[in-house]
């Protein structure tokens, strides 16, 4: 819901867009579409701590649709969004369907208040656009995907964005392993995931430790934090290639770049891309 509101907030109010979501406000909570009524989504998310997660939010929702746009011109024709929550992308990219078969899975209950909102905007899941509940604490990814249309000879496009801060590494890896063992070599997962307290300033730390609260008292738990290097040694160990690694300064570089609003990256957060190889 917050991640929505956020989209909804930059689509609102900035120029110029890192991200356009303009199915955002419709897709959010009755809470913060009351919250926008009153005092409204962009003042709600001004503050300055609070502008640099809305900036991760957006940041990484366009990095990953670009590197799925990569992927899609070498050849890759399904994209699995793994905790998709309120990303309307099957709204949105139009464009992009003819060309993909998406499966969006996240637990049950973020599903049924999503097929609520899209009622409500009179519309059906496109063709080619599949929901399937998955709550990754309790169950296997290998086994969703067997479930669904998935097709497990051709590469794909797997997105992981905001999730993998409240998982613990074992749970981490245990995805990434039932993925690895569920897809073709040549598919592609992109996630982002936040780095260790010494590894950032004493600034960012504080930072840090406040969303963690926030995110807590909301009942999302944040987990597991990572050393780049160690990460990337523990996927190639497990049949993954590292595409890139992009820190908050390269996000700030390639998508904020001549801002004055204070809309920026999370200093917290870094977005991975792996191939699996084998
Ligand atoms: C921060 S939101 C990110 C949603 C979306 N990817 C985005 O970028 O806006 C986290 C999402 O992870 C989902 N989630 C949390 N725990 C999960 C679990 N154990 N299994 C599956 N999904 C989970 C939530 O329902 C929520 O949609």
């Amino acid at each position: 819901m917050t991640t929505a509101a956020m989209r909804a907030a930059h689509f609102l109010a900035d120029r110029p867009l890192v991200f356009a979501d303009p199915f955002a406000l419709e897709l959010t909570s009755d809470e913060y579409r009351a919250l926008h009524e009153s005092i409204g989504l962009p003042a709600h998310f001004g503050g300055p701590r609070i502008r640099l997660v809305q900036g991760h939010v957006v940041g990484r929702a366009r990095w990953a649709e670009d590197r799925l746009e990569a992927a899609l011109a070498e050849g890759i024709d399904q994209y699995v969004m793994i905790a998709a929550g309120l990303d309307s992308f099957a709204l949105r990219r139009r464009d992009l369907l003819p060309r993909l078969r998406v499966l969006e899975l996240d637990r049950p209950a973020l599903q049924a208040h999503k097929r609520a909102r899209l009622a409500r905007l009179g519309r059906d899941l496109p063709e080619g656009v599949e929901m399937r509940a998955l709550d990754l604490r309790a169950e296997s990814l290998a086994r969703v995907l067997r479930s669904s249309s998935f097709a497990p000879a051709r590469p794909a496009f797997f997105a992981a964005l905001g999730i993998v801060s409240y998982l613990e590494r074992a749970a981490l890896l245990a995805m990434l392993d039932a993925l690895r063992a569920s897809c073709a070599p040549g598919s592609r997962i992109v996630f982002d995931y936040p780095i260790p307290p010494h590894l950032m300033s004493e600034d960012d730390r504080a930072l840090a430790e406040e969303v963690s609260r926030v995110t807590a008292a909301h009942g999302e738990t944040r987990r597991g934090k990572h050393v780049p290097e160690e990460l990337h040694r523990d996927l190639e160990a497990r049949g993954f290639a590292l595409v890139e690694d992009v820190s908050p300064h390269e996000m700030a570089r390639r998508y904020f770049a001549g801002r004055n609003d204070g809309l920026a990256p999370y200093p917290e957060s870094h977005l991975a891309c792996f191939r699996v190889e084998r």
